[in-house]
């Protein structure tokens, strides 16, 4: 099988190497990659936003399978132009990407669904924004009704700086979501889905803001690790059944029927689990951690939801132990990260079992040099037999990369490994 990955991240990167490791596998292309997926696999250049571009690259390769990768593509529509290409795509169509595109219409979903998800508001004037405030609180959740990458979130017990946030959003005129804010320990839950087949992956729990206890700005994403200690089977089962699939049950009864990765961010609280947003892609830094996990084909499960056949292959197969992802970020991330830093130590090996490097914002100078090129730069992920060892695998391998101004936290899958998470005793 020869694959196409769409996207330029270390969650490609992941994949990238995890197709590689199917034998069913014969090519893996990566479009347009990074200076370190390009140490693995051919990338090529292309305009990951454009179906015609995509296509044509697919067609060239002969690819057998198109996984695309981040958000953007996919809501404007490049997995219904390769599809209409006759070719299987991993990620749904424009349609069913609004799930993530469109927080009105994944709030309509959830409503019709029965699942629970915060209280919400849309706010499109600036003359609303006031008394829309005072209808949430104490406190404020604050984000952009469309695609942000996560840093369209600002979560604050300070009405002010609430207001701030909303107001600049609405000033370069994007319509705010305001919402209440859910309480409880938060888990991604990343579940394949073709039609109103539901398969779950490993749980994870990403780390979103820059700093140690979580402190500081919301970023993308700067650690992540999994399984979760702390998530008894029987919330995982209730998570799949009472929110993954009515979901998916509902997109297709409004005929847009869910075709790729439905990523549930939910957060456990003391009514349960409730949604804190759905993304239509993996999630990034999780799938690193959730992909170093699996130890099945995965080009199998992918083409499988690709093609409509996902209840025709075996479930996923995990290994013990856990995984952990940790990002080291640029300097100045999450605001305007510098670029052009060399970064040295960074050698990813493509085998790795303990440890292993997977690039996002780097590039390679004309003189061969390995430079930042992005606010998030790369990606350790350390697996172990236990959280314990996985981190220390992870941050005995970013002690040797250096990267001026880089930072990461250093407390990614502490608060579990110190049994610090519990939920709520009902749940
Ligand atoms: N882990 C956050 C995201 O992928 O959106």
């Amino acid at each position: 099988m020869r694959v196409l990955v769409i996207g330029s991240g270390a969650r490609e990167h992941a994949l990238a190497l995890a197709l590689r490791k199917d034998p069913a596998v014969t090519e893996v292309t990566v479009a347009p990659g990074n200076a370190g997926i390009a140490q693995h696999v051919d990338v090529r250049a292309v305009n990951a936003s454009s179906g015609e571009e995509v296509v044509a690259l697919a067609q060239e390769l002969a690819a057998d399978l198109v996984v695309i990768g981040p958000e953007v593509p996919l809501v404007l529509g490049v997995a219904d132009a390769v599809r209409a290409a006759g070719i299987p795509a991993f990620g749904p169509s424009a349609s069913a990407a609004r799930i993530e595109g469109s927080k009105a219409f994944a709030k309509d979903v959830m409503k019709v669904a029965g699942v629970r998800t915060a209280h919400s508001e849309i706010v499109d004037h600036p003359g609303e924004l006031d008394a829309a405030l005072d209808r949430f609180g104490p406190t404020w959740v604050v984000k952009d009704d469309g695609l942000a990458a996560g840093k369209g979130v600002v979560v604050s017990p300070d009405r002010s700086v609430a207001r701030e946030h909303a107001a600049e959003l609405l000033e370069n005129g994007h319509p705010v979501l305001l919402e209440s804010f859910l309480d409880g320990p938060e888990v991604s839950l990343f579940c394949l889905v073709d039609g109103e087949n539901v398969v779950a992956l490993l749980p994870a729990q990403d780390h979103k803001r820059v700093g140690d206890g979580d402190t500081g700005p919301n970023t993308g994403g700067m650690g992540a690790y999994t399984p979760l200690p702390w998530l008894p089977e029987q919330t995982l089962t209730a998570i799949v059944e009472d929110v993954v699939k009515p979901v998916a049950a509902e997109m297709v009864a409004r005929g847009v029927p869910f075709s790729g990765l439905l990523y549930a961010g939910l957060a456990i609280g003391q009514g349960g689990p409730a949604v804190v947003e759905f993304n239509c892609r993996f999630g990034d830094p999780e799938t690193q951690a959730v992909l170093a996990m699996l130890d099945s084909p995965l080009a199998e499960l992918l083409y499988a939801t690709a093609t409509g056949t996902l209840d025709q292959v075996a479930a996923p197969r995990w290994k013990d132990g856990s995984a952990v992802t940790v990002v080291l970020a640029a300097e100045n991330y999450p605001g305007r990260p510098r670029s052009g830093d060399i970064i040295s130590g960074a050698e990813s090996t493509g085998t790795g079992t303990e440890s292993e490097v997977l690039h996002a914002g780097t590039a390679q100078r004309e003189d061969g040099a390995l430079v930042s090129a992005g606010g998030r730069v790369l990606s350790v992920v350390g697996q172990g037999a236990d959280l314990a060892e996985a981190r220390a695998n992870a941050y005995a391998r970013l002690s040797g990369i250096k990267l001026p101004g880089g930072h990461f936290r250093s407390d990614i899958g502490l608060a579990a490994e110190e049994g610090r998470i519990t939920i709520p005793a009902a749940v």
